[in-house]
């Protein structure tokens, strides 16, 4: 079998044929154009999983960013013993024979994006069994499968909101539902939400996303959202000033340094100043939750020693959930 592999300025791919050892050597999709040749591992073979003639549009390097959580998502789904357990995600990085090894993503770095997904989904998961009759979104969603992950009843309608490109490229990657609606929109525009039900409870997750909007941009969205419906709850990955300056300079996010805009809150409280509906339910500091259990000797102590102090803490991962 014979595959074309098309490098655009950032991701185009031709694929007809995968699966398998007897599948085709090509495939890599490659950020940035970078086009480094593509290199495999046992795990990136999979039997039952479909060929698949896929065109992606062309994406920003803000788009971009999608790829390094699917990545660690489908990374951890890897591992022997998964984190989240994203098999969803881990199917679409094969079938797009996704060249991860660009970004030497690291073990920790997997953890943390897998387990804040986690904490993201528990949280969404509470409300939607609290209010079947809600509406989720997932904003800068990417090609996250957090619907696929929730399984929620038929009854609840869920948006997936990011970039009009992104939106094209969720269809035929990720699974469709009849009550799943993707929304391709920049999230600071103001009429994205008017096509989303105004007199239903709402979830709301972002993850991945709040770094890259302005703190202005950030408390506008939060206005908006909380405007439009009677009640809910927001749940997203924060950043201190301090995590800001790190995702500025640190190995595993370099792909995004650039874009991140956002100069990060210390303390979750001072976001119910931002609008006076929004209050903190709680802050989840990843170091102090359960899983941590299951991470490596060396991360495991690192984050139990975290753990003790709240502002040590706050410098690693954070899940800050709120409603209004
Ligand atoms: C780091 S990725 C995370 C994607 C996804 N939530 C996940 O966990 O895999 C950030 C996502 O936010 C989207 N994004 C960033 N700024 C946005 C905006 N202003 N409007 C819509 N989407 C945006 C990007 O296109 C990208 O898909």
């Amino acid at each position: 079998m014979r595959c074309r592999r098309q490098f655009g300025k950032s991701v185009a791919v031709t694929c007809p044929a995968r699966g398998g050892e007897g599948g085709c050597g090509c495939g890599s999709i490659v950020s940035g154009g970078a086009g480094s040749a593509p290199r495999r591992d046992v795990h990136d073979f999979q039997e039952g999983v479909e060929p698949m003639a896929i065109t992606l549009p062309t994406f920003t390097p803000l788009e971009d960013s999608l790829w390094l959580t699917l990545c660690a998502r489908a990374l951890d789904n890897r591992r022997p013993h998964p984190m989240l357990g994203d098999a969803t995600a881990d199917q679409i990085v094969r079938t797009l024979d996704y060249d991860y090894r660009q970004f030497k993503i690291t073990t920790n770095f997997i953890l943390n994006v897998a387990l804040r997904a986690k904490k993201l989904d528990e949280v969404a998961a509470g409300f939607l069994a609290r209010h079947p009759d809600a509406v989720g979104l997932d904003l800068g969603a990417g090609l996250d499968t957090r619907f696929e992950r929730l399984a929620p009843p038929p009854s609840v309608d869920w948006y997936d909101v990011d970039f009009p490109a992104v939106a094209t490229a969720r269809k035929g990657l990720v699974p469709e539902h009849p009550n799943t609606h993707v929304i391709g929109a920049d999230v600071r525009d103001p009429d994205w939400l008017d096509t989303v039900p105004s007199d239903r409870p709402a979830i709301i997750t972002a993850d991945g996303l709040m770094g890259f909007l302005t703190k202005d941009e950030l408390v506008s969205l939060l206005d908006r959202l909380i405007d439009h419906f009677p009640s809910g709850e927001m749940v997203f990955n924060s950043y201190t000033r301090f995590t800001i300056w790190v995702a500025r300079h640190a190995r595993g996010t370099k792909s995004v340094a650039e874009l991140v805009k956002f100069p990060g809150v210390d303390d979750p409280h001072d976001l119910e100043g931002w609008n006076p509906k929004l209050k903190l339910v709680k802050e989840i500091a990843l170091s102090r939750e359960p899983e941590i259990a299951e991470f490596p000797p060396g991360q495991r102590l690192y984050y139990r020693l975290q753990a003790r102090s709240t502002a040590w803490s706050r410098m690693g991962t954070i899940v800050l959930h709120y409603r209004f």
